[in-house]
Formats: structure tokens, sequence, C-alpha cells
């Protein structure tokens, strides 16, 4: 046994010095089964950080540690003070900070995972039992390959991003074996944040964060494994479900596989309208349906989508008692969404004009490939998903000088909630 040969305990025998070192690594891997990590530290990695790193201390509550992939984020996290900025604008942002007023999150870590520009490997750091992706849905393959040889099928991973077939796309790519695949969890934010420097955050929107596994995994995680510890009723919890769940600020609601399934058909559908259309017409959301092409589009564009999300849920092995997403409940969530955020402007009409790849493929794509294995009809969709690809194109070309929005990140310094 190499271990305990290495550590020397003043007085102990070697008998007493091998029992001292288990104890010490078993407290050692628990400390790092604590340790939430985020992956993509953009608006909503920030804003995750922060309300996580706000939870009041006691012996269990996990340290948050951002992951970064480039090493000028060091320099900027020096800049900033080494701490999170947090202004929230609106009374129900479920805060005690006041609107307007800002507050600062220094408990967090960091960790330089990769230099992009140096091309240097990181530093091996253990590891990684729970992790928050919060990247844009096009970069989580890039942003997850390296951390590969870290996650296991004790990790757990909750994917917090807008769009659908990401989880597959990590599968074939990163996780082929299940024996060694952790767990997924989606999660679907409904605050807005945007950024207005690096570390600094300003939460536009109030909303819940709502959040499952994407299998029932009460069996897997009773057998125990060192991230989870037991709450109520004989279920486990695992320390990243108990962490949201007391993190009041997010708004949390744990919802069963079934419940998540149907929030995220539902989210995808009023994105796949509302994310398109406000992009190609370069109009806040309130304003899409006002004509009678947009509301004609609305029709047939939750007519195609509804068909299949319809089909999608049918096909699920995850239940969800009263799921019916009929077309009139689709438009209803549609429009309310529109109204609601009538003065924002869409994460895909944001991207468009700064020149940056939309989640088009997430979005409006994931519909047009489902309904092709389905054999359903999803033409609108298809031609959506084209002008925005020949959009972002043409975007692109305009931007030749490639905009760093390296404070602004993705929500820019504009509201987004879709
Ligand atoms: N903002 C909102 O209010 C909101 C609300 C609901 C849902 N969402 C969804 O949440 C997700 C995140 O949105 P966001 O607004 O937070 O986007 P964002 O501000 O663009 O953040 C994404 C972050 O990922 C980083 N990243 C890119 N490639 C990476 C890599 N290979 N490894 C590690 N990190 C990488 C980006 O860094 P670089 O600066 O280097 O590119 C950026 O900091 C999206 O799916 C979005 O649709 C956002």
């Amino acid at each position: 046994m190499d271990g305990p040969l290495r550590f020397r305990f003043y007085g102990a025998s070697p008998a007493t010095t091998v029992i001292l070192y288990l104890l010490y690594s078993t407290f050692q891997a628990q400390n790092m089964d604590r340790r939430i990590h985020i992956l993509g530290v953009g608006n909503i990695g920030k804003y995750i950080a922060y309300a996580l790193a706000g939870l009041s201390q006691t012996r269990t509550t996990p340290s948050v540690r951002l992951l970064f992939h480039r090493k000028s984020l060091v320099t900027e996290w020096e800049k900033a003070g080494c701490a999170i900025e947090y202004t929230p604008l609106d009374q129900d942002c479920c805060t005690s900070v006041k609107p307007g007023q800002t507050s600062y999150a220094h408990d967090v870590q960091i960790e330089l995972l990769y230099d992009r520009e140096s091309q240097e490997a990181e530093a091996a750091e253990g590891p990684i039992r729970n992790l928050i992706v919060t990247t844009k849905a096009h970069n989580t393959i890039t942003a997850l390959a390296p951390l590969r040889h870290r996650l296991d099928k004790n990790s757990h991973i909750l994917f917090l991003q807008n769009g659908m077939g990401v989880t597959d796309e990590v599968t074939s790519a990163l996780f082929r074996d299940p024996n060694s695949r952790p767990t997924y969890w989606t999660g679907i934010c409904s605050a807005g944040v945007y950024s207005r420097g690096p570390f600094s955050i300003v939460h536009a929107g109030p909303g819940p964060l709502r959040f499952g596994a994407d299998n029932d995994i009460a069996g897997s995680v009773a057998g125990g494994p060192l991230g989870s510890r037991k709450m109520h009723g004989g279920r486990r919890i695992t320390v990243l479900e108990d962490a949201l769940l007391k993190a009041h600020m997010l708004r949390p609601q744990r919802l069963s596989p079934g419940e998540i399934l149907q929030a995220q058909l539902t989210k995808l559908v009023i994105n796949s309208v509302i994310n398109p259309l406000t992009a190609l017409r370069g109009c806040k959301n309130g304003a899409v349906f006002a004509d009678e092409e947009g509301d004609r589009d609305r029709r047939i564009l939750v007519q195609e989508a509804g068909a299949i999300v319809r089909e999608l849920l049918q096909q699920s092995t995850k239940t969800s008692p009263g799921a019916t997403l009929s077309d009139s409940e689709l438009l209803t969530a549609v429009a309310g969404v529109a109204e609601a955020t009538a003065d924002n402007t869409s994460s895909m009409l944001q991207d468009i004009r700064a020149g940056r790849p939309t989640e088009i493929d997430y979005i409006n794509g994931y519909l047009v490939r489902k309904a092709e294995l389905l054999n359903l009809p999803c033409q609108r969709h298809k031609e959506l998903v084209a002008e925005i690809k020949e959009k972002e194109k043409e975007m692109a070309k305009e931007n030749e000088e490639p905009k760093e929005d390296r404070d602004g990140g993705a929500g820019g310094n504009l509201p987004a909630t879709l």
C-alpha cells in the first residue's frame, strides 16, 4: 500500500498510520464529492454559482468551483476582486438584495482547465462528482471532452441549456459505455440574466429553475455512491439536488423524469416559434405575432411541432400523468411567453446580431431530425433552420472582425429568457 507510507504521523505505529490515512482519504473524498463544478462561465453559470455560493455554511455545504477554459479568465477574475457581482432588477427575484443594489459572492473557487491559447494541459484536480453545464448547447462536447477522464458513473451532470438533443450527443461522443456513464440531469432556467462585466451579472427577470434526473435515479442513488446522502423517507438525495433545492433564489422545483420531459418539450416548442421568428424579423418578443404573417407562422409551427412532441411523449417510457400538449395548450403557452417577455430580445436574435452561432440545431433542428425519424411533416421548421443558418453566415461575414463579447456573454447587455 503506497499511500500511507508517504504519510508520517508523529508517534503513530504503522497500524495507526494506516487507520489515520484511511480516515484522511475518506475525508478528502467526501470534500471532493461536495464540490459543485460549473462549466461555462457565462450569464447562467455565474448566476447559479452566485446562488449556490450564498447557501448558509454548514459542515456539509458544497463548495462551488468555476471551471475556466481560458487563461484570460483568471486575470479577469482577479481584476473583479475574485468575486461574482450580482444585481437584481426585479423585486420578485427572491433574494435579500434590493432591486438595483449590488451584492458579491466571494466564496467561489476557480480552476483553470485548459488554456486554449497555449494548449497547456490542465493540472490534475481529481474526480468530478457534481457538474453543471452552462455552455451554449453547441459548445457542450468541446467543453466536456477535456473532463471526460474525471467523470464516471458516480458523477452527476446537470445540463442547463436551451434546446434538446445534447445528452444524446454527449452519450455517443463521450459515454458510450452505460456502466461508466454519469447520471444526467436536465434543467430549465426561466430566469433572465445578462452580464455587464466578466464577473458581473444582472438578474433581469425572475423565473424558476425546474430540474430533474433524466431517468428515475431513486434506485441507483440509494446504492449510496459518495455523492449522495440520506434525506427523508428512506430516499437518498444527491449533493447537487440538495444544494439546488436549498438555493431559494433560484426558485428550484424538482420534477420527475416524466414532468421534466414534458416541460422540456413545451419549452422547445415555445423557443422554436419565438426564437427564429424574432431573429429573422429583428424584432422584440412582443412584436413577433403582431401581424398576420407572424400569426400564421405561429399556427403552422405549433401544428408541426405539436404532432412531433406528442409522439415523443407517447414513445417515452417516462410517464407524466395528464401530459397532453395539445395544439391549443401550446399556442397559449407560446402567446403567454411572448407577452410576458414582450420587451426582451430573444437569445437567438442577440446571437445573430453579434455574429455568433445560434442554438437552432438544438431547437428547430431537433424537431426536424425527430420528424424525419417519425415520418411527420415539418416543412416550416426545416425552412427556418435553413434561413437562420443563412443569416448566421451573413452576419458572421458582416462581423468579420470577430466580436469578442468577453464581457457580455450570450446575453450581452440585454435580458434574454428564451
Ligand atoms: N441568459 C439567460 O437569461 C438564459 C435564460 C435561459 C436559458 N439560457 C440558456 O442557458 C445556456 C447558457 O446561456 P448563457 O446566456 O449563460 O450563455 P453565455 O453567456 O454565452 O455563456 C456560455 C459560456 O460558455 C463558455 N464556453 C464556450 N465554449 C466553452 C468551452 N469549450 N469550455 C468551457 N466553456 C465554454 C463561454 O465562454 P466564451 O466567452 O469563451 O465563449 C461562455 O462564458 C444557453 O443554452 C442559453 O440558451 C440562458
